[in-house]
């Protein structure tokens, strides 16, 4: 199912997409080469952005001596907040205002590799906050230039973030989360090591693992790249680009992986054949989406994280509620796919077939279903909450969310259909739980 009738040329539209990837580094024993890998591009201070839990890790210490055999200087930031904010953005760069820092080096999850991609934008080029944030939320302005050196060691399987120019955070006075987005922030290195996997709490397992496998489903699904008008200028060409063959490629083997892995990774520690094919899927995915572009799942899950008032998950920080990034997209994602499928059925039916479900025969018109319906599965097989109602949502806040999610422009349009905000009222209502 190879879908060429995807990429039709449109006379005025684009013929061009783009192939932006971080330079990766994988495997295990890779973090033994971090000092090295910095030192070959120039950094002899490092500001290195983590939490405290990944800060309590063996892993942790070896990846400082890995530095300091190389004689960097190694400043080590552990109070970076699981689910960033504007106000946590701010403070870690104030830190890396605070030094002669010449390069940047993140070892942690989402949180950590996006808040250090902040904190080199914010320190590098100071001005308002809100001028890089995403239009129509920020000003939407160009960084204006190079940044310094960053190299992301992401500890969990699933953000992708090493391989994307995009930092997420929580906007505080909006309950929800936006972004930033600019190939400047892409890191230089992605140092990715499948060893960090083996202490992940399952429930961190099961947030990544499906944050991974909605990256690829949504750049698989994405509209076409061809879809747009061709720009005027190389500027005006998106980084959420839609789909495209290199990003399918990318996207189609995360899911074979996940398809295979993900049960098995998170309901066994131990499974280290499993955690460690997880964190390729997710490396792959992420720059499969970092190359096309994420849309609904997404879009309706940043609302979701940012107004959760009483969900404790375990493996998280358990000194306020949080809805991590990953189980936010998880459980609008049935809801979601139920209605995309009519605008690429055949890729919807692929992603399905990729992640293991049986599609033999399965009729266009319920693509959708199928995805979603396998999705649950995968979800019930790894006790996933059961939609937003399972993280402490209710009928009540489904048209605040719907009114929030609607700002999520950059998301929206990528997605393969028409999304208004009646559209999203009802997809929060059936995201309220599958079964
Ligand atoms: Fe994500």
């Amino acid at each position: 199912m190879n879908c060429c009738h995807h990429y039709q040329f449109i006379p005025g539209n684009e013929q061009v997409f783009s192939a932006d990837v971080t330079r990766i580094r994988y495997g295990c024993g890779v973090l033994e080469e971090l000092g090295q890998e910095a030192r070959a591009l120039g950094i002899r201070q490092a500001a290195v952005y983590t939490d405290s839990r990944v800060a309590s890790l063996p892993l942790f210490g070896q990846a400082l001596d890995a530095l300091r055999r190389e004689g960097i200087e190694a400043v080590v930031y552990d109070e970076v907040r699981v689910e960033p904010t504007d106000l946590s953005f701010k403070n870690a760069a104030a830190f890396a205002r605070s030094s002669a820092f010449d390069g940047f080096i993140s070892i942690g999850g989402g949180s950590v590799i996006d808040t250090a991609k902040a904190a080199n934008l914010y320190s590098t080029f100071p001005g308002e906050f809100m001028d890089y944030v995403n239009a129509p939320i920020g000003k939407g302005q160009a960084v204006p230039g190079a940044l310094r050196p960053h190299l992301a060691c992401p500890t969990t399987a699933g953000t992708g973030s090493e391989s994307t120019g995009i930092a997420v955070f929580d906007l505080l006075e909006m309950k929800s989360k936006t972004g930033i987005s600019s190939r400047a922030m892409l890191p230089d290195r992605g140092i990715v090591d499948p060893r960090w996997t083996e202490s992940l709490p399952a429930t961190v397992m099961a947030a990544t693992g499906f944050d991974a496998i909605s990256h690829a489903l949504e750049a698989l699904t994405a509209k076409p790249f061809t879809s747009r008008p061709r720009p005027d200028a190389i500027s005006g060409r998106p980084m959420p680009q839609g789909a495209n063959p290199f990003s399918d490629i990318l996207c189609r083997e995360a899911l074979r992986q996940a398809g295979q892995y993900l049960v098995r990774a998170v309901n066994d520690a131990a499974d280290h054949e499993a955690r460690y094919a997880m964190m390729y899927s997710a490396t792959l995915a992420g720059v499969g989406f970092g190359n096309a572009g994420c849309h609904l799942p997404h879009a309706m899950s940043y609302p979701v994280s940012g107004r959760v008032q009483d969900f404790f998950p375990d493996g998280y920080p358990g000194d306020e509620p949080i809805c991590p990034h990953g189980m936010s997209v998880i459980v609008n994602a049935p809801a979601a796919y139920r209605f995309t499928g009519a605008g690429c059925p055949d890729r919807h039916i692929e992603g399905a077939q990729l992640l293991g479900a049986d599609t033999h025969d399965a009729p266009p018109a319920e693509a959708g279903a199928v995805l979603a319906q396998h999705i649950e599965q995968m979800m019930r097989a790894t006790a996933v909450p059961n939609g937003i109602g399972g993280v402490g949502f209710t009928e009540d806040a489904v048209d605040g969310l719907a009114k929030a999610a609607t700002v999520q422009q950059r998301l929206l349009l990528v997605a393969p259909v028409p999304v208004e905000e009646t559209d999203l009222k009802t997809l929060y209502r059936e995201a309220l739980s599958y079964w």
